[in-house]
């Protein structure tokens, strides 16, 4: 595992959209899992300022979701699809029928979960997988305990991570769903390079037992350091306690 400090948010989304870069420039159609939440926006931002510059053409670019919460109704501003059209396909002039996602509102959820496993395995692996991390150490919404092994299933949210989402819902904890569909720890596994960036002192200690703890299933995102091409990006925020 790669650990590189960068000394803010601003500094970690040009890096990444950067290595980014790079790889569309050497592989047009790359397939990009993109995360949602606060931490990757910088990325995005990074990413369009390079789009609108002509430096990168992403008009054959993939992009699938990394997770989705359930029983939000289509279309609704917070599900991640929604955000995921506002911030990445738009912003980066990407066509929306290379993006792919589960279907949170579908009725069948389980049937949902194992169609997005299937859909993600006909598209070939992950180029390059984006990352954000928990407060509780999660990736994708694989909670602590998560089997290392798992697939796309669902997932129920813990009460922090419900606490920590509910600014995104006005702050109103009651409107944040209980549950998620999310890409299983060995789903993202499969993916040719892992990219977590974590910034922030909320993140420092979900850092320090993700780099520097064991690998085990109450820490989630350690099982980065099972792949053989994990890069951290962390800011000093999320970096103080490394030691
Ligand atoms: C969301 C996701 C989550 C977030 C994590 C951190 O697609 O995969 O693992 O990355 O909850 O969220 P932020 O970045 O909002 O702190």
């Amino acid at each position: 595992m790669e650990v590189v400090i960068v000394p803010d948010a601003a500094a970690g989304g040009e890096v990444i959209a950067e290595a980014v870069a790079a790889l569309l420039r050497r592989k047009p159609d790359a397939l990009l899992g993109v995360a949602t939440g606060s931490t990757p926006l910088p990325v995005y931002r990074a990413l369009a300022g390079k789009v609108r510059a002509g430096t990168v053409d992403t008009s054959r670019t993939r992009v699938c979701q990394l997770d989705e919460y359930v029983g939000l109704p289509a279309g609704h501003p917070e599900s991640y699809r929604s955000v995921l059209l506002r911030e990445v396909v738009e912003p980066l002039g990407l066509s929306p029928d290379r993006f792919m996602g589960p279907d949170g509102a579908a009725a069948d959820v389980a049937a949902a979960c194992a169609e997005y496993d299937a859909a993600l395995a006909a598209a070939g692996r992950v180029d390059l997988q984006l990352l954000g991390i928990g407060t509780d150490g999660h990736i994708g919404f694989n909670e602590p305990c998560s089997s290392l092994a798992s697939r796309t299933r669902i997932k129920t949210l813990t009460e922090q991570t419900r606490e920590d989402n509910a600014r995104f819902f006005d702050g109103d904890i009651t409107q944040v769903p209980h549950h998620v569909i999310t890409q299983g720890i060995g789903t993202i596994l499969e993916a040719r390079h892992l990219v977590l960036l974590a910034t922030g002192e909320g993140k420092a200690e979900a850092v320090a037992a993700t780099v520097e703890g064991p690998v085990a299933a109450v820490v989630p995102a350690s099982a980065l350091q099972l792949h053989p091409h994990a890069t951290v990006v962390v800011d000093e925020a999320a970096a103080a306690k490394l030691k």
